[in-house]
This record gives structure tokens, C-alpha cells and sequence, in this order.
């Protein structure tokens, strides 16, 4: 089965094709560098951007991978969360697509496919625990099955990726900003007294990151030779002490945070041993190592896409969409983009299989 995947949520324009549950091509363009001119994303900006880049996108796939777009089974597109007029491009492609092909048309949750992109690379059995720490979303899961996730806990504020971008701004780096402060902790050394660890001293399988912004802002007022020092950066490495040490401190007292709720939702759930971690904050290094090693001293395993697929990507899209497909789930074309903050409604089909009563 030949499925096609489209991402157009946030700022990538990505397309994707999965056959039979292995990657078989994919191209992506990043609007980063628009966006990093304003210091976040501009919806309005990003919506023209997939316009211009959707239609050339799949005529650079279909070259590449050398297919004939008639041989494309299903036609996937992420739904939602995400910015509405971002959804709308894909979505309204993906229908036109599926009714040209006369394919199936399925609408994928972008934060389930996060997840289960950890299946392409690694094998594992249901019931596990997802966290899934990106830049609009931080969210822990009780994962049953591939369309039975139960919310265990979610970030009551700011995201943990939209922490390290705001945080970020405020040094003046470039966004999005988690990788360069990555890289800057990465060569630092972390005072773990510097920043507090939010919301982890009640029981609670919530996050909340705004404080922990403020108090790095408030250091940054107190400091300003560290935004100085931010100014002219040739390469991590080689970036002011001050710099690198205090990026080093907020990298871990949001790592800290993240691996303490983590135990805390095992703790709920000990018939769980596997954790799947994803999204942009999970190709973060030291929160990869943390994981992994939480996860051996549990002797349980912590599981992760690579990095490339823990960015937003169109194979996660295409993948998740080979798993509902085998399952004979599709969407009809009366499917509905879901912006953030509203519940993604589980209105799939499910065909009945051949033979069945
Ligand atoms: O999953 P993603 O590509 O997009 C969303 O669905 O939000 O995540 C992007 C987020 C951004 O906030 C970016 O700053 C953050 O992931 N990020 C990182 C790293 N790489 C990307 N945060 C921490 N460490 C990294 N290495
Ligand atoms: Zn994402």
C-alpha cells in the first residue's frame, strides 16, 4: 500500500511517501528563515508560503521517488493541531488530490503521528508511555492502541520548545531557537541551583514553563553583559563561558522538569516499560541521554524517532496514516481542519474488513 503524507501545520511544507511501513521519499521546505525576520511564526505569512510550495512539492516527489501518482493508495494530511489557515492549504490539497486519484483520503493527528514515527525505526508493543515535547505542545500519554491515546498530562502554559524559543528571543538567537541553545548547553557547564524546577513539588502530571521564562528573564535583566555576549556567536564551541553556562542551566532545569514528571507518570503505570518521546524538544541532548537512562534504570527502554523525524515531517504523516489504513480506517471528504486548542473529534470510518459480519 502506497500512501502519500502531507505536513503544512506550522511552517514546514513537507510531503512524504510510506509503502507498506517504510519511508520511500520526501521532500520539505522550512519557512525558518521568513519567519526568523518577526521572531516567530507569522500565520498569515506561513498559510501563502504553503500555497506557493504545496503544488511544486509534489511534482519534485513524484520526480524523485519515480512513482506514477496514480499508484498513490491513500492521500493523508495532518488535520490539526495547528495553525488554521497553515491546515487548510494541506487539507484542501489532500482532498483534491484524493478525488483526482480517486484515492483514500485520510485526516492524521500531527501529535499522534509524532509518536507512532517511532515505530518506523524501532519495534514495540501497546500499552506505552508517549511524551511528546515540541514547540506548541507538551503532553504525556497512556497509549493503548494507534488511535487510543488517553491525555495524562499537558503543559498548563508555555510548551517546553516554545521555552527555549522565548528564551531564546531574549538573547536575540535566531528562531527557532531550541537547537543553537542545545548546542551552546551542550558545550557549557549547568549550575542546577540557577533556575527552579516549575511545578514538580505537588502530584500533579501537568507542566508549566512561563515561570521558569521569567525567571531566566529576570536573570538576563540582572546580567546584561550576557546579552552582549549573545550578540556575535561564530560557533557554539567557541561562544563566551557566560553564554554557554546559563544555557546550560535553563537546558537543565527544563530536562530536570521533563524526566520528573515522566517517572512520576511510570510511577502511575507500572505495567508500562516502554516510553516513545518525540517532537522538536526530543532530538534535545541531554534530554535523549536523561530519557534513556531513566528508562535502563527501570529496565524499561526509552524510544525516539531520529532526529530528522522528531521535527514536523511529512513521513510520520504518511506512516500514521499505512497504520489507520491497514486497520481500514479512512476519512470522508467532509473532514474538518482542527486549529490549537480544540479537541481533535475521532470521526474516522472504519470499513468493514472482508469476511467480517
Ligand atoms: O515538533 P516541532 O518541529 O514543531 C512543532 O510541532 O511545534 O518542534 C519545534 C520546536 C521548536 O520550539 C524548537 O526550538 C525545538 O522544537 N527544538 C529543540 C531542539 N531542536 C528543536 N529544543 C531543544 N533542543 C533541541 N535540540
Ligand atoms: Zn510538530
Amino acid at each position: 500500500m502506497l500512501c502519500l503524507g502531507i505536513e503544512t501545520s506550522c511552517d514546514e511544507t513537507a510531503l512524504a511517501l510510506v509503502r507498506d511501513g517504510e519511508p520511500a521519499g520526501s521532500v520539505l521546505v522550512s519557512q525558518a528563515d521568513i519567519h526568523t525576520l518577526f521572531g516567530g511564526v507569522v500565520p498569515e505569512l506561513a498559510s501563502r508560503e504553503h500555497c506557493r510550495y504545496i503544488g511544486p512539492l509534489f511534482d519534485e516527489l513524484v520526480r524523485r521517488s519515480g512513482i506514477k501518482p496514480g499508484e498513490i493508495d491513500v492521500v493523508s494530511v495532518a488535520r490539526g493541531p495547528g495553525l488554521l489557515g497553515s491546515l487548510l492549504v494541506g487539507v484542501a490539497f489532500a482532498k483534491a488530490l484524493a478525488l483526482g486519484l480517486e484515492a483514500k483520503f485520510l485526516g492524521v493527528n500531527h501529535l499522534h503521528a509524532h509518536l507512532l514515527a517511532a515505530g518506523i525505526e524501532h519495534d514495540f508493543d501497546f500499552p506505552v508511555l508517549g511524551l511528546l515535547v515540541s514547540g506548541g505542545h507538551t503532553h504525556l500519554y497512556r497509549i493503548q492502541g494507534i488511535t487510543d491515546f488517553k491525555q495524562m498530562g499537558k503543559t498548563l502554559d508555555d510548551a517546553a520548545g516554545e521555552a527555549f524559543d522565548k528564551v531564546g528571543k531574549m538573547l536575540g538567537l535566531p528562531y527557532p531557537c531550541g537547537g543553537i541553545m542545545n548546542a551552546l548547553a551542550v558545550a557549557g557547564a549547568a549550575d542546577p541551583h540557577l533556575f527552579p524546577r516549575p511545578c514538580v513539588r505537588n502530584d500533579s502530571l501537568d507542566f508549566s514553563f512561563s515561570g521558569l521564562k521569567t525567571a531566566a528573564l529576570n536573570f538576563l535583566g540582572r546580567y546584561p553583559e550576557l546579552l552582549e555576549s549573545a550578540r556575535h556567536i561564530e560557533s557554539p564551541a567557541q561562544a563566551p563561558d557566560i553564554l554557554k553556562n546559563f544555557c546550560a542551566s535553563f537546558n537543565l532545569a527544563v530536562v530536570d522538569t521533563i524526566c520528573a514528571k515522566t517517572h512520576r507518570a511510570l510511577d502511575a503505570c507500572p505495567d508500562l516499560h516502554t516510553l516513545l518521546f518525540a517532537g522538536g524538544v526530543a532530538s534535545n541532548t541531554l534530554l535523549r541521554e536523561d530519557l534513556s537512562e531513566l528508562m535502563r534504570g527501570r529496565e524499561g527502554r526509552a524510544l525516539s524517532p531520529s532526529p530528522a523525524l522528531c521535527t514536523d515531517n511529512a513521513v510520520m504523516i504518511a506512516y500514521a496514516a499505512w497504520l489507520l489504513a491497514e486497520k481500514k480506517f479512512r476519512h470522508s471528504l467532509r473532514m474538518e481542519s482542527i486549529p490549537r486548542g480544540r479537541p481533535i473529534p475521532n470521526d474516522m470510518i472504519a470499513e468493514k474488513r472482508r469476511g467480517a459480519a
